[in-house]
Order: structure tokens, then C-alpha cells, then sequence
């Protein structure tokens, strides 16, 4: 027995040095840990439960024969995030620069199967070079085995993604279908085709930094949540934020014990909305001084910052947060802030968590360059997410809520189950001055006229208390009390029911 025992200590050592000493040392000069690294700082000490350390690749040609490693290039199996189960698979570029063959796509799809079953999330790290050249079509095949199961997953189980290393072509989509990517500053990137193709085919000179990194997805493209500077503090961050999320569709989020008191008043919200309509405000101070403890993790911070989406806590529950951030574009909404709202409201209603949405939009942001792109298919994407949703909702209006957009963020007509309005919100067709101009354009001239008109028409209608007489809001709240009321409101929507008329699925304008 003594032999036998050995003997599996042996294997598995060889197991965990991968691709040996020379190239774990190559990984740790980029910067970068190794694949097993990771996920002992991702999982709580001693969680983690290997799968499938012996699995090697089939593959005869190229010589591949005579290369096998144990394991083939990722680590995979189960653990825990302060406490609760989690499923991970993390590549291993010291193996064939963390390439993924057949056996290597097999052993992710078997732990994403087993999470589905089980109702645990998936965290994968990702670091590889794609599809295993020496394989070819196998390896093909085994990308689609697991973009499969990443659709199969989506709204039964959350899937995160880290990028740590490479991520190009085809293999993009397994991290494109999850419900969140994370990237790590300067040693990540993603591309469907890097710059050697580029260079080729459109003559742009670009590097794959510029091209694909972390700064480009989590500013330009949105594709990317959140960038952050290094390896470890990519996984530290992650166990923060997976203590948001519920394990599975069928589960509420988890409920942490709250010491911030749920009647707690700020005082300083009562004159956070400035006397002056065009003046700015930073919405991030509302967020922090509301949800427990001040704890806010925000997604997508540098990507269409006038809408602000992310996590925090009342009372202890995860609640998503979605809000225009007057500081940006006067808080307007455009293409970029509508899909990733969309997206973060759609999120929210997968997996039961509830809707708090802080309104203060002027409309949507006019322009050629809006309308050729499709404002208004975009737009559409925000309404359609918040009219289906059929989480609680509860909405505060700050100040402006004009036009179609009042309606996108969550109204009432959009089954916003709790709706108020701090004193200073304006909730009308348009602003006092654009509707004047309208109504009284034969009186462009008469300047005085115009001037009367339009305090007369912002006397009337830039205030909360016209949608108030048709029970469009509930209530006028003072700014200062809006935990309290909010909190109030999500204790009393605790056991909401509704459910939306049977149907295959819907046809959201994608
Ligand atoms: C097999 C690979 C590999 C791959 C890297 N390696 N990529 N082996 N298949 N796809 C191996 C290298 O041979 C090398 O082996 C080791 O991994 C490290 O690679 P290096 O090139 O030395 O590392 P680095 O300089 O950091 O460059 C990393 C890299 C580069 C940029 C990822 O390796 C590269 O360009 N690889 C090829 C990428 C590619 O074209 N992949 C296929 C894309 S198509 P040794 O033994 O020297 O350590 C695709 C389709 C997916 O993915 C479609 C899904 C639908």
C-alpha cells in the first residue's frame, strides 16, 4: 500500500508542477500567478476539491504522443467562498500555453455541468493561447461544447469570468456569454483577431494592449466589468463580490447580519440636489450614504459612466442599483448606458435580486451619431429589461424625469411596485424651457413672454406633485429619510409574486 501511496504522491506532484519549474518561473516574471495559485487565493484555505488532476490529451500528431501532462493545461473542481460552494476551473498556461484540447474542454464541461445540477456558481480564470493547434477540429468542437453550457447556465447558475493572461478568436465567447468578466491591468487581453491580422487585412497598426486590454473593455467596449491591477487583487475582489450573488436562480441572495441601522436619516441628502436645475451632483454620494455601511461595488465604473450600475446591501439583502449620474452627459441615456443597464436589470431579474433605481435623466442624448447606431433599438433594450422584470422595484426620482426616459427608468406604467419622489424631482414631457419654446414658438421674439411663460410652466409642471395626483409616485420623501423608505419598501415587497404571461421566451430588441 505504502508503494501505491507513493506512487499517487509522485503523480500528483507531477500533476502540479505542469509545465515544469522553467515555465512556471516564465509565468511569475509576467507577473502572472499559476493556475493553482489562484485558486487557493480565490477559494477559502483548504476548500478546494481537484477533479480530474489525471486527465491527458488523445492527441497523436505533431508528436504530441510523447508530451502528455497530467491535467492538460487547466485546473478544475469545487470549493468554497467563505462558505459557500463554488465551482472553478482555472487554465493553466504553464501546459501548452493553457491551449484547450478536447480532454481540457471535457474537464470544464463536466464541473458546468455539475454546477447546473447542484445550483453552484462558476468561476472561470482564463489564460490561454485557444483552440490546441495540434488538435484541430477536436478542439473546435470543444469550444462549443462549453459555449453550450455557458448558454445552458445563463439564469440557472451566475458565471463569472476572470481574463488573466490571453483570450482570442473564437474563445472570446465562452467569457462573452458569462454574466460578468473581470481583467487584470497589463498582462490580459481579448480579441476575435489580434493585430498581426489587422495589420494584414485593414492596415491598422495597433498592439494587443491597445487593441484588447484591460483598459480598452473596461472603457471603450464595456465588454470587461472591472480591471484591476494584479493577479491577486483581481481574486481578493471577486470573493467580494461573489458574497453579492445568490448561488442559483432558485435561491434568494445571501442575507448578511446589518449593523448600519435600517432608520438611519443622512441629513446631508436634504441639500444634495443643487437650487440650480443644471447643475450637477454627484449621484454616487445617494448611493453610498443609502445601502449598509456605505459597502457599494460598482460594475462598469469608467464605461457609460452617466448610468451607474452595481451591488449593495439594505438590510442586510443584495439589492442592484441602477442610476443616472447627472455628473456624465446630465445624466442622459444613450446607447452605451442603455445596453449596460439593460444588461445589469436583466442580471438582477435572472437570480431574484431586487431592483433600487435613482432617477434623475434629462431625456435621451440627441444626435446623428446616436440615432445611426440605433438609440432607438438600444434604448428599447432598458425599457424592455425593466418592464419584464418581475423582481421588486423601487424607484426614487431625485430630480429630472422628463419624457420617454421618465418612463424607461422603472415608472410605475413599468410595474414599479414602489415609486417615490424627493421634493426637488421634475417629472414632465420636457424641461420648462425646451416646452416653452414649442408651445410658444410664434413668440421666439418676445423675450419676456417667453421668460413668463416658461417659470409659469416650471411652477406647474417641474415638480413632483402632478404625477402625485395620479398615484404615478406613491410618496414625496425627504431626501434624508431614503433608506429608511426604501428599506421599508423592499421589507414589505419581500414576498412579491408576479409572473409574466407563458411564453417560450421573449424577443428583447437585441
Ligand atoms: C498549442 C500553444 C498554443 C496553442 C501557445 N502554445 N498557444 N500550443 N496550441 N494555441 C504553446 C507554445 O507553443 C508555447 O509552448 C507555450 O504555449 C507558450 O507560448 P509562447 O508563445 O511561448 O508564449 P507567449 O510569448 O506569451 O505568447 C502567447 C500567445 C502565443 C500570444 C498566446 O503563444 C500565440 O500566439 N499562440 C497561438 C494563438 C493562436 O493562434 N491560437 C489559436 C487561435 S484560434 P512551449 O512548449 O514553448 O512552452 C482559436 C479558435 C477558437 O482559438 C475557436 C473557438 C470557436
Amino acid at each position: 500500500m505504502q508503494e501505491i501511496l507513493a506512487k499517487l504522491e509522485s503523480m500528483r506532484a507531477g500533476a502540479r508542477l505542469g509545465g515544469g519549474q522553467r515555465r512556471i518561473d516564465s509565468q511569475h516574471a509576467k507577473g502572472k500567478l499559476i493556475a493553482r495559485e489562484r485558486i487557493e487565493l480565490l477559494l477559502d484555505e483548504g476548500s478546494f476539491e481537484e477533479w480530474d488532476m489525471f486527465v491527458e490529451h488523445r492527441c497523436s500528431d505533431f508528436g504530441m504522443q510523447s508530451q502528455k501532462i497530467p491535467g492538460d493545461g487547466v485546473v478544475t473542481g469545487h470549493g468554497t467562498i467563505n462558505g459557500r460552494p463554488v465551482f472553478v476551473f482555472s487554465q493553466d498556461f504553464t501546459v501548452f500555453g493553457g491551449s484547450l484540447s478536447e480532454a481540457h474542454a471535457e474537464k470544464i464541461c463536466k464541473i458546468m455541468d455539475q454546477a447546473i445540477k447542484v445550483g453552484a456558481p462558476v468561476i472561470g480564470l482564463n489564460d490561454s493561447g485557444g483552440a490546441r493547434i495540434q488538435e484541430g477540429v477536436a478542439s473546435l468542437g470543444g469550444y462549443a461544447d462549453v459555449f453550450l453550457r455557458n448558454v445552458l447556465a445563463s439564469g440557472c447558475v451566475p458565471q463569472i469570468s476572470l481574463i488573466m493572461g490571453p483570450c482570442a478568436g473564437g474563445a472570446v465567447y465562452s467569457p462573452a456569454m458569462t454574466d460578468f468578466i473581470f481583467m487584470v491591468q497589463d498582462s490580459s487581453y481579448m480579441f476575435v483577431t489580434g493585430p498581426d491580422v489587422l495589420k494584414t487585412v485593414t492596415h491598422e497598426v495597433v498592439t494587443a494592449e491597445e487593441l484588447g486590454g484591460a483598459l480598452t473593455h473596461s472603457t471603450k467596449s464595456g465588454v470587461a466589468d472591472l480591471a484591476f491591477d494584479n493577479d491577486v487583487e483581481a481574486l481578493l475582489q471577486v470573493r467580494r463580490f461573489f458574497d453579492f450573488l445568490p448561488l442559483n436562480a432558485g435561491e434568494k441572495p445571501p442575507v448578511r447580519p446589518c449593523s448600519d441601522p435600517v432608520n438611519r436619516y443622512d441629513y446631508s441628502l436634504d441639500t444634495l440636489v443643487p437650487s440650480n436645475p443644471n447643475k450637477p451632483y454627484d449621484m454616487k454620494e445617494l448611493i453610498t450614504k443609502v445601502v449598509d455601511e456605505g459597502d457599494f461595488f460598482e460594475l462598469k465604473p469608467n464605461h457609460a459612466g452617466n448610468i451607474i450600475t452595481g451591488f449593495g446591501r439594505l438590510n442586510g439583502s443584495t439589492v442592484g442599483i441602477i442610476a443616472n449620474q447627472p455628473m456624465v452627459l446630465a445624466g442622459c441615456l444613450d446607447i452605451d448606458s442603455s445596453i449596460k443597464a439593460a444588461r445589469f436589470v436583466r442580471y438582477c431579474d435572472c437570480f431574484s435580486i431586487p431592483l433600487v433605481t435613482f432617477v434623475d435623466v434629462p431625456g435621451f442624448l440627441p444626435g446623428t451619431d446616436q440615432e445611426y447606431n440605433g438609440i432607438i433599438k438600444h434604448g428599447a433594450k432598458l425599457l424592455f429589461a425593466y418592464a419584464e422584470a418581475t423582481v421588486p422595484k423601487v424607484t426614487v426620482i431625485t430630480r429630472k424625469a422628463y419624457g420617454g426616459a421618465y418612463d424607461v427608468m422603472s415608472s410605475k406604467h413599468l410595474r414599479g411596485d414602489v415609486n417615490f419622489a424627493w421634493p426637488s424631482a421634475e417629472i414632465a414631457v420636457m424641461g420648462p424651457k425646451g416646452a416653452v419654446e414649442i408651445i410658444f414658438r410664434q413668440d421666439a421674439g418676445d423675450k419676456a413672454k417667453l421668460e413668463a411663460k416658461t417659470e409659469e410652466y416650471r411652477q406647474k409642471f417641474a415638480n413632483p406633485f402632478v404625477a402625485g395626483s395620479r398615484g404615478f409616485i406613491d410618496d414625496v420623501i425627504y431626501p434624508s429619510s431614503t433608506r429608511k423608505r426604501v428599506c421599508r419598501a423592499l421589507a414589505m415587497l419581500a414576498n412579491k409574486q408576479l409572473k409574466n404571461p407563458p411564453k417560450k421566451h421573449d424577443n428583447i430588441p437585441l
